[in-house]
């Protein structure tokens, strides 16, 4: 593939040579379905449409310099996506289609895998919608499950160079008994207009604060958040944020690296008191924070005196780096080699 600028890529679509496919029919999934088409055929009633029964995954496969294939904790997607149907009431794919859909996308789009050392992934899009009609409000009869895939690059064109975020009040991205522990598309709908206005206003992504008291620190748009206070690794617990698998993963390395690790509640208040802040999740990785700007009240917070990603963050990314690339022991298995 010697027309990609691999080291280049945008974080978007990407046309691939196949796609994955199962239908749940009948109460029973399928067979497997190989497509080159990058189309769905689907119902004009079909429950997606009308009712937003989608969910989706988001994971990344990375050759490393051995050249050997690597996916990263592909059944903590696999569990999340069974998670998120069944929260909003579809078919629940099981774990080992899962895992041979994701290894069929892997294979037949091989030559999309990005070499190793520039900074881009084979993405893997796996997901789930109701193509069964209905118009009454009520859950399909028939589902889709499918995997597509595609090289990408940094999700925030910084790459692994500070961003701004800003801190809004008048937006939330799922209620409090809501849906935001799930990865369901009517999450993303709900962010989209704070997001752009954001973007607008000259920040990378928004910082939404918890929709009950609206005090604390929720996640970021597209990621979780974290921050580094002394030895310690702090991250939101909320029943309304996505269960991020790098955030998982960096408790874990953080842990690994002597590190206390608290998963509490954290007020927007606390800002002032953390030496570094970031966002992470798989298409993020480690998004280092320079600057929070609360839209309402005008404060600022500010970290990286010197502009550059700070020692925690920049330790904390190259070891998750490290282990999904092959480069350092994956000690607690979270690689799978794709031979
Ligand atoms: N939070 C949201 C809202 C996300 O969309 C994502 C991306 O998947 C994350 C967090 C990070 O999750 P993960 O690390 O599993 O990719
Ligand atoms: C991911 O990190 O994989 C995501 O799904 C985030 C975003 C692109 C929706």
């Amino acid at each position: 593939m010697g027309n990609i600028d691999w080291g280049n890529l945008p974080f978007g679509y990407f046309k691939t040579d196949y796609n994955v496919r199962c239908y749940y029919r009948n109460g029973k999934w399928g067979k497997i379905e190989i497509s080159s088409s990058e189309y769905v055929n689907i119902h004009i009633a079909a429950t997606t449409l009308h009712y937003g029964q989608e969910a989706f995954e988001g994971m990344k496969v990375f050759r490393g310099k051995d050249g050997k294939v690597r996916v990263f904790r592909w059944e903590e997607n696999a569990k999340r996506m069974q998670n998120s149907c069944r929260g909003i009431m579809m078919a629940e794919p099981p774990v080992d289609l899962f895992k041979e859909m994701m290894i069929k996308a892997i294979k037949l789009n091989e030559k999309y895998i990005p070499p190793p050392g520039l900074g881009a992934a084979l993405y893997l899009r796996p997901l789930t919608i109701g193509t069964g009609p209905q118009v009454g409000v009520k859950p399909a009869e028939e589902y889709l499950f499918m995997i597509f895939v595609g090289p990408v690059g940094p999700y925030f064109k910084q790459g692994f160079s500070p961003v701004d975020v800003q801190i809004i009040h008048d937006y939330d991205r799922t209620a409090p008994h809501g849906t935001g522990q799930y990865k369901v598309g009517g999450n993303y709908a709900a962010s989209l207009r704070p997001a752009d206005r954001a973007k607008k206003e000259g920040f990378s992504t928004v910082l939404f604060l918890d929709s009950k008291e609206n005090k604390y620190i929720d996640e970021a748009g597209p990621a979780n958040f974290f921050g580094i206070k002394g030895n310690s690794y702090v991250t939101p617990n909320s029943t309304t944020i996505l269960p991020s698998i790098t955030n998982k993963s960096l408790r874990q390395i953080a842990e690994d690296l002597g590190m206390k690790v608290e998963l509490r509640p954290v007020p927007e208040t606390e800002l002032d008191e953390f030496d570094e802040v970031g966002a992470c999740g798989t298409a993020a990785v480690i998004s280092p924070i320079k600057r929070i700007v609360d839209r309402d009240s005008g404060k600022e917070y500010k970290y990286c005196p010197d502009g550059k990603p700070g020692p925690v963050s920049t330790k904390l990314y190259h070891t998750l780096k490290g282990i999904q690339e092959g480069e350092i022991e994956d000690k607690h298995g979270w690689n799978l080699i794709i031979e």
